[in-house]
């Protein structure tokens, strides 16, 4: 297949399973994601990688999250959210990182950890691997933050969920570009 072609293949993988990734496979990853457009080169992001016991504790802070969330959520929900973590082998979190700069704001870093954590995906598709991007609100909450050792300023970006994938690989929408273009 062309490399534009494997491009353009790309889909999220929800169903994985082990063996997680290798030492050069993760490295590989991280490489892509340092390869994402980033105005000024500031590397607005930083990764954190979840194996084993991590996740379990992942697992706990998405369940102490639910727990004491305002909405009503249900003990069984508290309770599959334990085991959301551990869908994967490997998780792969894209941290926003913001730096001061007086030059580039910081919704254009935002961007770059965006595009840091697609480059991932992207890089992960094209090597094989299964990957998805998840996030939801329980990612961005103080539990979830305090397991990963954020810093006040940072931020979750993406939560990828890594590892072979387990179910055939499913095809990906026909869009049609030009509906999604505007000459002038
Ligand atoms: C910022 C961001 C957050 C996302 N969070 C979730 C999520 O929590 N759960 C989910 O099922 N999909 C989430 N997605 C979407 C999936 O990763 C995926 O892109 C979507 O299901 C479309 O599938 P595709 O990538 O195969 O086209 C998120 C995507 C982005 C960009």
């Amino acid at each position: 297949m062309s490399p534009i072609d494997a491009l353009l293949s790309r889909v999220s993988m929800p169903k994985v399973s082990a063996p997680g990734l290798t030492e050069p496979e993760l490295m590989t990853l991280i490489k892509a994601g340092l390869r994402a457009c980033d105005h000024g080169r500031l590397r607005p992001f930083r990764f954190i990688l979840l194996e084993g016991d991590a996740r379990i504790r992942l697992g706990e802070a998405m369940s102490d999250y639910l727990h004491g969330d305002l909405v009503d959520v249900s003990e069984a929900a508290i309770e599959a959210a334990k085991n959301k973590a551990l869908r994967a082998p490997t998780l792969l979190s894209v941290i926003f990182s913001p730096k001061d700069n007086d030059k580039i704001p910081e919704s254009e870093q935002l961007v770059s950890a965006g595009c840091a954590a697609q480059m991932i995906v992207t890089a992960a598709h094209l090597m094989g691997l299964g990957a998805m991007w998840r996030t939801g609100n329980v990612a961005y909450s103080g539990e979830v933050s305090q397991v990963l050792g954020l810093e006040e300023h940072e931020q979750v970006v993406a939560m990828i969920y890594l590892g072979r994938p387990a179910i055939e690989t499913p095809k990906p929408p026909e869009l049609d570009p030009l509906a999604f273009l505007t000459r002038l």
